[in-house]
């Protein structure tokens, strides 16, 4: 079986976890660090299987583990992605965005070729990637609207130059419009989805992204629009929020269990 360190033991590193210890992956979580001591003693109690916890991050990759799961934070991507490929472990990345800084990419990109070690970047809270990866070479523009309540968008960085408050917003009103590369920036922890969509189409600057916040919706959605000389393909996804984490959607955490049931698993593999 395969050995998995985790990176975050948050909303999604928890119930990634979980999914290990009920053998929905058949894997063994073997050890695990969060930058909150709280955090990774409260998801060990939570587990029959008790995995390691370890002084920092870099210990995750020094032991002898097959995949490190990354679902942190883009600063957790930045410190320790290079060092996990350099120790010959695969590396699976829940925060996309960091990857919007070409050098950040271009140096693990080059890294897992070098190390000939895989990075997997789950589907997330959209559905369409494999689409979109298909037809990428006949693609001429791609564009995210992505709807979500205005509690899901506190404290992104966008609001520390803006008049816009959160608070204020009485109906659906849009907030932000701009590039992939932009929105990322702005809004690290909401916006992934954009982060994905572009690595896989067209690209960062390409990419429109529209974040709308609204009061009325229980929902993240996201609507994608993707048009050239192949036809055009459009995508509407309606997630709820996780009940840990409005920021992140429940598809996002059932997209990272199946990726890693994939690629733990030896059996028949449906879809791009
Ligand atoms: N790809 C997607 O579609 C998608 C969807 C949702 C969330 N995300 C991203 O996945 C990541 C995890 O999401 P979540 O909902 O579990 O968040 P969360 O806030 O519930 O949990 C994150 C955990 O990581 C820990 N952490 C943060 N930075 C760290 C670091 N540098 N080193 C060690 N631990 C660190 C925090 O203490 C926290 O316990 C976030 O970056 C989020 O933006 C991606």
């Amino acid at each position: 079986m395969k050995q998995i360190g985790l990176l975050g033991c948050g909303a999604i590193g928890t119930q990634i976890a979980l999914a290990i210890d009920t053998g929905k992956i058949p894997a063994i979580l073997t050890h695990i660090y969060d930058d909150s001591k709280e955090k990774s003693s409260s998801l060990v109690e939570k587990l029959q299987n008790k995995p390691e916890i370890v002084e920092n991050a870099h210990l995750l990759s020094s032991n002898s583990v097959d995949i490190v799961v990354e679902a942190a934070s883009q600063d957790a991507v930045k410190d320790s992605a290079l060092s996990i490929l350099q120790n010959k472990k695969d590396l699976m990345i829940m925060s996309v965005g960091a990857l919007l800084d070409e050098s950040i990419y271009d140096i693990l990109s080059d890294a897992c070729k070098d190390f000939k070690k895989t990075i997997y970047l789950p589907s997330g809270a959209i559905a369409g990637l494999d689409g979109i990866k298909s037809i990428k070479d006949e693609l001429d523009t791609v564009s995210i609207t992505t709807t979500k309540h205005p509690r899901s968008l506190k404290s992104a960085k966008f609001f520390e130059n803006s008049k816009i408050n959160l608070d204020d917003i009485e109906s659906a009103t849009s907030i932000f419009e701009g590039t992939a590369k932009e929105a990322v920036s702005l809004f690290p922890a909401n916006i992934n989805v954009a982060a994905l969509l572009s690595l896989t189409g067209i690209g960062s600057e390409k990419t429109r992204v529209k974040i709308i916040a609204d009061p009325d919706t229980n929902k993240n959605t996201h609507q994608i629009e993707a048009a050239g000389t192949f036809g055009k393909m459009t995508f509407i996804i309606e997630n709820f929020p996780d009940v840990n984490n409005p920021k992140t959607s429940r598809l996002a955490i059932l997209s990272a269990i199946e990726t890693l049931k994939k690629y733990c698993s030896n059996d028949i593999q449906i879809g791009t």
